[in-house]
């Protein structure tokens, strides 16, 4: 049947063919969630001279619909990745009388010139929904003065200054730019360029949002997330994304409207902080334009790694989404961090399997022996006993398994996919993928999504994540809970199967 080819992701977006990279221009507008991505129409290599931006639709973020590519290169160049957002007082003058529309604001990669050469800023604009756009006469909007990597514009309104804000990523640093009217742009600041030890590679695709503290409507900080590609680097030096190749760190602080200002001063800002532990998470960003009595920050990110992304075994399609996830901000002793967590949305997918609760398993046990799954949800408490290592076995037949541990002497939470399967198309692709994380109260908790090509794990309600991609034969569907080296009480344990979204 369609959409059931080897591989392909059944809770996950994937194009219906070829090639898509970075989720682009998300934007919530007239009841639905618009998702563009950087996507080469006839090719499962991305052609970074003829960069589209490919289109879904969705009113749950669960279930997408594939439109046709939206904005498509010409003379102007590729159409490199970049935002979108509702022009709700028509400062653009785009829309005339008819109120309200969508503005893309995108990067132009030149044709005639090198991945990475030069760069501008430019826009187009739909009063159809989303559907048919409209490329700016006046484009680019903006040049860059010096750089050659220059490119990945997030615009958001910003309320208190009544102005269109950008971060662009410039390669070692993010630049920000103020606009009344999307048109006319003028620099405000830069950040990170003096911060030692996060420039291992250019930066791309930043994002810069205000959010709640501990959902406290009353207290809120700025976060500017970036991710960090490992193609012309800039200080090879520097820290790797703990997975290695393509990852993603943040930085919490205040923005007045011009100017980001980190809360620690650099001193104290002793270790990077990466966003996923896993090497499948890159260039995420929020979705523009989510209701105010909703309020939600949402993002999806390219379950993927510039490591080996053109390498993949999958035939028809190459490259899938995140599952949706909302960030938040929560206070922990050690200071506020950054958690995901699945979006809600994602629970009307849940076949139950089965649940317990209270319940201690024995070393060489496997009270999961009758269950038979390629895609599931598994969600699991677990009190820290005398364990040394406790964990599931996923996607598991004779010679295949893919583990997701908790190594408690350690203190980490891991996904081990040397034995999951199609392994071999990269070398740096088998790895066991760990990510700190302290048990809270004595206990450990776990939210899993298995899917046919991935894994994604929450580790204590979203503090510490890892998302890999796997390759699977579709016949491995035996699933394992495990405990080394000592007994392991179970406080609870649901499985779900998991309806695919493409029905
Ligand atoms: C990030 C990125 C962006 C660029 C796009 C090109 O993955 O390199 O910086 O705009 O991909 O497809």
């Amino acid at each position: 049947i369609f959409f059931k080819n080897r591989f392909r992701p059944q809770l996950h977006y994937s194009p219906k063919k070829n090639w898509m990279n970075d989720p682009n221009g998300m934007v919530y507008y007239e009841g639905e969630y618009h998702l563009f991505y950087q996507h080469t129409p006839h090719d499962t290599e991305p052609d970074f001279d003829n960069m589209h931006w490919g289109h879904a639709v969705s009113n749950d973020l669960v279930h997408w619909e594939e439109l046709p590519p939206a904005i498509l290169p010409g003379e102007d160049g590729a159409i490199f990745s970049g935002s979108a957002v509702v022009d709700n007082n028509n400062t653009s003058g785009f829309f005339n009388e008819n109120g309200s529309g969508l503005v893309a604001i995108y990067t132009n990669n030149s044709n005639s010139a090198q991945y990475g050469k030069p760069q501008v800023q430019s826009i187009a604009y739909s009063r159809d929904k989303g559907r048919t756009w409209t490329k700016y006469k006046g484009n680019p909007v903006l040049f860059p003065m010096k750089t050659l990597d220059f490119r990945d514009p997030k615009v958001f309104w910003h309320d208190e200054s009544s102005m269109w804000v950008m971060a662009l990523a410039v390669r070692d640093r993010i630049e920000f730019y103020i606009s009344p009217n999307l048109k006319e742009w003028s620099f405000a600041s830069e950040f990170g360029s003096d911060i030692a030890g996060i420039h291992r590679g250019v930066f791309e695709c930043p994002d810069l949002l205000q959010i709640q503290v501990d959902e406290e409507p009353d207290i809120t900080k700025w976060i500017l997330i970036l991710s960090v590609g490992d193609r012309n680097g800039v200080n090879p030096k520097d820290p790797e994304p703990p997975a290695g190749g393509s990852g993603m760190m943040y930085f919490i602080g205040n923005f007045d409207g011009r100017s980001f200002t980190l809360d620690d001063t650099l001193e104290s800002l002793d270790a990077i902080r990466w966003i996923d532990y896993g090497s499948d998470f890159y260039a995420a960003v929020t979705w523009n334009g989510i209701p105010k009595e909703d309020g939600r920050k949402i993002w999806v990110g390219w379950l993927n790694n510039w490591r080996y992304a053109t390498a993949l075994p999958s035939k028809e399609w190459r490259g899938q989404m995140s599952i949706p996830r909302e960030i938040q901000l929560k206070t922990y002793p050690e200071g506020i961090r950054l958690i995901q967590v699945p979006v809600s949305e994602l629970s009307q997918l849940r076949k139950p399997i089965m649940s317990l609760q209270d319940l201690t398993i024995k070393p060489g046990s496997n009270i999961l022996s009758d269950i038979s799954t390629e895609k599931a949800e598994i969600i699991a408490e677990f009190e820290i006993g005398t364990a040394i290592e406790v964990g599931f076995k996923v996607r598991m037949s004779a010679n295949q398994e893919t583990i997701i541990g908790y190594n408690i002497l350690k203190e980490e939470l891991f996904i081990d996919r040397t034995k999951s399967n199609d392994i071999d198309f990269h070398p740096d692709f088998a790895a066991k993928h760990k990510a700190p994380m302290k048990p809270e109260h004595e206990r450990i908790q776990l939210s899993i999504y298995v899917d046919w090509a991935s894994v994604e794990v929450f580790g204590n309600k979203g503090k510490a994540i890892i998302s890999d991609m796997i390759f699977p034969d579709l016949e491995s569907r035996g699933l394992e809970l495990y405990t080394l080296g000592g007994e392991l009480k179970i406080v609870s344990l649901q499985i779900n199967d998991l309806v695919s979204i493409w029905g």
